[in-house]
């Protein structure tokens, strides 16, 4: 008989192309930022050289600024849209030009845990890349004070309700003629408009006109929002970088100052009448006012209030299975649409991770129960809806297999150290 355990490192093995693996195979055929930084995290659980090899495979197209993009565009695939050329990136292998969100500190620390004799020359090895990374968030992204994202693609929540606002003054009426592949991939219906796309696309076009020229695209681009979901994340790795750099006996003074400035930035992205962490366009200062479940990152940098447990408990009550991507009271609420609804497995992990750092443990294992029931019921889809548990999006996905393996699938008493 073969366990979830046995399928969900086939799905790791199967989406493996030799170095880095697919998020899906169809809807996702290259690889993926923060994909990877959680494939590596499987890995780690029955082959841990084979983990550091993905991470070292996504560093490796790092770009001269520090930047490490969002795609990494290994072999053309006609299925895909937008492709390399849309970018027009210049890098080889070529990429796009926007970067995801930062968890790779965080598991590579979590990996290390795993084997720290095996991991110690392999995370040496990272560490400098890692450190520039870094370094181009505070730069590139941090002008503000919090995490700025140039594409809602950037925070990996791409559609969600967050955006809304800043995406209502992209101008998508002019952008060259296209066609889209996702949706010959997955139901339209749970997918972005042609509205939406348009703007994406446009949001691209001006990256590429300059050059992809951060300084440039902050100052003049056509979308600049403020994401809590990134602003957690990269507070968090910056925490997790230093305790690397200080167990490898680097410097880490910079970081300190790094995350200081981040940790310093918070109030910027509290919206006392939303009660809650919001999105926050930096072009009109405008919140976006809708709970998303970027604000519960929070708890993965120890930023949590009372406040924000309270909306935890309410958004969390109105559903059934795992934290919903964007609040079920709200009105655009759409349990089954791309990240205006759904409760995403490898989300769910993430803010686990947190409720658990933050000594929340019963709330953790409530998420790792639910979150482990849509699995067990349907298997290793991409994200579900919170209501009845419909599977939805891409089927076989990495990430899910992986978290199953490094945490949804553990008893709480064996879960890999460090997570829930
Ligand atoms: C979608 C998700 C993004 C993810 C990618 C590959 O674009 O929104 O977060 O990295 O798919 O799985």
């Amino acid at each position: 008989m073969t366990t979830l355990d046995d399928q969900a490192r086939a799905i790791l093995k199967k989406n493996d192309k030799g170095g880095y693996t697919l998020p899906t195979h169809g809807l996702y055929p290259y690889q993926w930022n923060w994909d990877s930084a959680f494939a590596a995290w499987g890995f780690a659980t029955f082959d841990n050289a084979r983990a550091w090899d993905e991470l070292d495979t996504l560093f490796a197209s790092q770009w001269d600024n520090g930047m490490v993009p969002h795609i990494i565009f290994h072999q053309s695939d006609p299925g895909y849209f937008p492709g390399p050329d849309v970018w027009g990136t210049g890098q080889w292998p070529e990429t796009s030009g926007i970067s995801q969100p930062p968890v790779a500190a965080t598991l590579a620390r979590l990996i290390w845990d795993m084997d720290p004799e095996a991991g110690r020359a392999r995370i040496a090895r990272l560490y400098p890349a890692m450190e520039r990374w870094h370094r181009w968030w505070h730069e590139a992204r941090c002008g503000h004070g919090p995490v700025a994202i140039i594409h809602p693609w950037e925070s990996g929540r791409d559609n969600c309700p967050d955006w809304d606002i800043g995406m209502a003054g992209v101008d998508g009426s002019r952008v060259a003629p296209y066609t889209r592949r996702d949706t010959g991939h997955v139901n339209p219906e749970m997918r972005p408009t042609k509205e939406d796309y348009d703007r994406y696309i446009a949001i691209v076009e001006f990256g590429r006109d300059v050059g992809w020229d951060d300084a440039r695209i902050v100052a003049d681009g056509p979308f600049l929002m403020a994401d809590p979901g990134i602003t957690f994340i990269l507070l968090r790795a910056h925490e997790d970088l230093i305790a690397i750099g200080d167990a490898l006996g680097h410097d880490t003074t910079e970081l300190q100052g790094w995350a200081k400035a981040l940790r310093a930035a918070l109030p910027v992205i509290w919206n006392a009448e939303l009660g809650a962490y919001d999105a926050r366009d930096l072009r009109s200062d405008a919140f976006a006012g809708v709970l998303g479940s970027g604000a519960f990152l929070a708890y993965l940098a120890d930023a949590a209030t009372p406040e924000l447990d309270a909306q935890l408990d309410r958004v969390w009550d109105k559903v059934n299975f795992g934290i919903p991507s964007a609040d079920p009271e709200a009105a655009s609420f759409n349990p089954r649409k791309y990240w205006r609804g759904p409760t995403w497995p490898v989300v769910n992990a993430l803010i686990a991770l947190g409720l658990t750092s933050s000594g929340r443990h019963e709330l953790a294992e409530r998420l790792r129960a639910e979150t482990a029931e849509l699995i067990r019921q349907h298997g290793f889809y991409e994200y579900f809806d919170p209501i009845d548990a419909t599977p939805c999006g891409g089927a076989d996905f990495t990430w899910t297999a992986a978290i199953w393996l490094t945490w949804a699938g553990k008893a709480p008493a064996t879960a890999v150290k460090g997570a829930a």
